[in-house]
C-alpha cells in the first residue's frame, strides 16, 4: 500500500510539484492533500489543475494563537490518514503540540547545508561567511526549528561573483533533486542519510 502524503507550501510551491511529479508508478508514496495557509499561494493553483485535494487555513485569523491554527489543520487533515509530512517551502513555524505527534513522520528541506545557518537569508549569510560551498539538507523534523536528523544534503560549489539570488537559483535546482530522493528512500523505509 502507498504511503500517504501530505505537503505543506506557503509560496510558488517548486519543491511541492518536484514531489508530486516523482510519486508516480513504482513509488511507494503518493500526494493525496496538498496544505497551505496561503490561498494565493502559486503551489495550490498548480494542485488543483492536476486534481490534488487541497486544504487552504489562513492563518491571520488566528493572531498569535498557535495553538488553535495547528488545531485547524490537524482537524483538516484528520480524513486524509496521512502516513508523512513534507514541509515544502511552509513559512509558519510549528509549535511542539504539532510536530511532537509527528515525530519520524515528517520532514522538511532547508536551503543550507545544515547545521549551518538554520532560519532566514540562508545564502546571503553563506556568502557573507566566505563559504566556498553551499546547498540544502532534508531533515526529519523536531520541535526546534530547522533542527533533527539529517537525511540528505546536496552540495554546490560557491562562484566568485555569485549574488543572494544567483546562489538560491542554483541550490533550489538542486532541492528539486535532492527532496524526491530522499522522499523516495525514505517512504521505502530508509532512513539512512544520502549526500548528492
Ligand atoms: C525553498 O528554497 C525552500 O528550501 C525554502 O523556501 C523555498 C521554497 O520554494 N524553505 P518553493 O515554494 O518550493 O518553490
Amino acid at each position: 500500500m502507498n504511503k500517504r502524503v501530505g505537503i505543506f507550501v506557503s509560496g510558488g510551491g517548486s519543491n511541492m510539484r518536484a514531489l508530486v511529479e516523482d510519486m508516480v508508478d513504482d513509488h511507494p508514496a503518493r500526494a493525496v492533500v496538498i496544505v497551505s495557509n496561503n490561498e494565493t499561494a502559486g503551489g495550490i493553483a498548480w494542485a488543483r489543475s492536476q486534481g490534488i485535494a487541497t486544504e487552504v487555513i489562513d492563518h491571520r485569523p488566528f493572531g498569535e494563537d498557535r495553538a488553535a491554527f495547528e488545531s485547524a489543520i490537524n482537524n483538516a487533515l484528520e480524513p486524509y490518514e496521512l502516513d508523512i509530512i513534507c514541509l515544502a517551502g511552509f513559512m509558519r513555524v510549528l509549535t511542539a503540540g504539532f510536530v511532537t505527534p509527528w515525530q519520524g513522520r515528517m520532514l522538511n528541506i532547508h536551503p543550507s547545508l545544515l547545521p549551518k545557518y538554520k532560519g532566514l537569508r540562508t545564502h546571503a549569510r553563506a556568502l557573507e561567511a566566505g563559504d566556498t560551498e553551499h546547498g540544502c539538507s532534508v531533515h526529519l523534523v523536531t520541535p526546534a526549528l530547522d533542527d533533527g536528523p539529517i537525511l540528505g544534503q546536496a552540495r554546490i560549489p560557491v562562484d566568485p561573483d555569485d549574488t543572494p539570488d544567483s546562489l538560491a537559483a542554483r541550490v533550489l535546482a538542486k532541492e528539486h533533486v535532492l527532496y524526491p530522493a530522499v522522499l523516495r528512500r525514505f517512504a521505502a523505509g530508509d532512513t539512512s542519510p544520502i549526500t548528492l
